[in-house]
């Protein structure tokens, strides 16, 4: 028997998920590494620099037959290729230098996010779509406003890459494995993050129980200043391993349906107190509708606090929005 296939034709084609992910930098090309690797379904990388989209992606493509991984990757710079996207990663943009802070990124990547915006409308209109560039928060809210999708579809990644910085520090303060840290950051993408200690914990030993104060400080203040400390280092660039791994845990949750609890950056509307339609990270159920559920987290007066300085601080730097062309 013959079976004849057109180009792009595939027997199974109905059920491939489709990943695409726009930037092909640091970010956006370890994203598509991850999504690859896992076999969350084919992806396509696109850049304005189409050279580089096309070249890591046949780079990474090759890498297939040793890895073993049934993943088609396609390279471009044309918003045609994400038609009917199961998930738009948003990396496109300008990462922080060295003593930079993420919100003076906001004029720049808000121009880059309204023209990538642009292109998932037209191509990719029921998409989910994860935002991942800085200032994080900020530049959800832009998206969905560019979008127009309802919140269920327009998620921002930060609460995942904070809450496994938080746990990595657990995890290294008390030698213990990684596997066994829970841990939550919740709140904005930035220095007024909030590292949740009550959801801390060791083998479901709860943290403060095993650690002085002091050295649960120590740890929330490193978790806070996590992507300082590394961008300090590279000098030229920020973290991308950790980011593109938190952004991936989200694409799998909705791609498998998982229902996982994460924290993701998602519009309030009334919950905590926030009616402004404001972006930040909250607990939330994430599954094959995008968001299905914020999980109503009974914080303490402390962490109110807390959570409410970490609103106001996406709240005055909207601010900026508003001089975006
Ligand atoms: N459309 C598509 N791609 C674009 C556009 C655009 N309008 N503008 C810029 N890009 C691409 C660049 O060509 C580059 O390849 O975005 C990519 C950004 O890659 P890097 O400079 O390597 O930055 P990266 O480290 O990946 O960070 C990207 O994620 O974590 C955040 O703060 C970080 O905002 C930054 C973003």
């Amino acid at each position: 028997m013959q079976i004849n296939l057109s180009e792009g034709d595939s027997i199974m084609a109905h059920t491939r998920k489709k990943i695409a992910v726009i930037g092909a930098g640091f970010v956006g090309s370890t994203t598509a590494h991850w999504a690859a690797q896992k076999e969350l379904g084919d992806v396509v990388l696109l850049d304005i620099n189409e050279g580089s989209a096309i070249g890591k992606s046949l780079d990474l493509a090759q890498a297939a037959s040793i890895e073993m991984f049934d993943t088609k990757i396609k390279g471009t710079s044309n918003y045609a290729d994400i038609k009917d996207a199961d998930v738009v990663i948003v990396t496109a943009g300008m990462p922080r230098k060295p003593g930079m802070s993420r919100d003076e990124l906001i004029g720049i990547n808000a121009k880059i996010v309204k023209d990538v915006c642009a292109g998932i409308k037209a191509n990719a209109p029921n998409s989910i779509v994860i935002v991942v560039c800085n200032p994080m928060d900020v530049m959800a809210l832009y998206a969905k406003q560019q979008l127009g999708f309802p919140r269920e579809r327009v998620l921002g990644m930060g609460g995942c890459l904070d809450s496994a910085r938080f746990r990595t520090f657990i995890a290294e303060e008390l030698n213990v494995s990684y596997k066994d840290v829970t841990g939550v950051v919740v709140g904005n993408h930035g220095d007024a993050m909030v590292p949740l200690v009550r959801t801390a914990s060791v083998g479901s030993v709860p943290l403060i129980d095993l650690l002085p104060a002091d050295k649960i400080a120590a740890i929330v203040q490193r978790t806070k200043s996590a992507g300082a400390e590394i961008g300090g280092h590279l000098k030229t660039g920020s973290a991308y391993y950790a980011p593109s791994r938190g952004a991936v845990e989200m694409a799998e949750a909705i791609l498998k349906d998982q229902k996982r609890v994460l924290p993701v950056a998602v519009e309030l509307k009334g919950e905590f107190g926030v009616n402004d339609g404001m972006m930040v990270g909250v607990m939330c159920v994430i599954g094959g509708n995008g968001l299905e559920k914020i999980i109503d987290y009974k914080f303490n007066a402390d962490e109110k606090a807390e959570f409410e300085k970490s609103v106001n601080a996406v709240r005055a730097l909207c601010e900026g929005l508003k001089t975006v062309q």
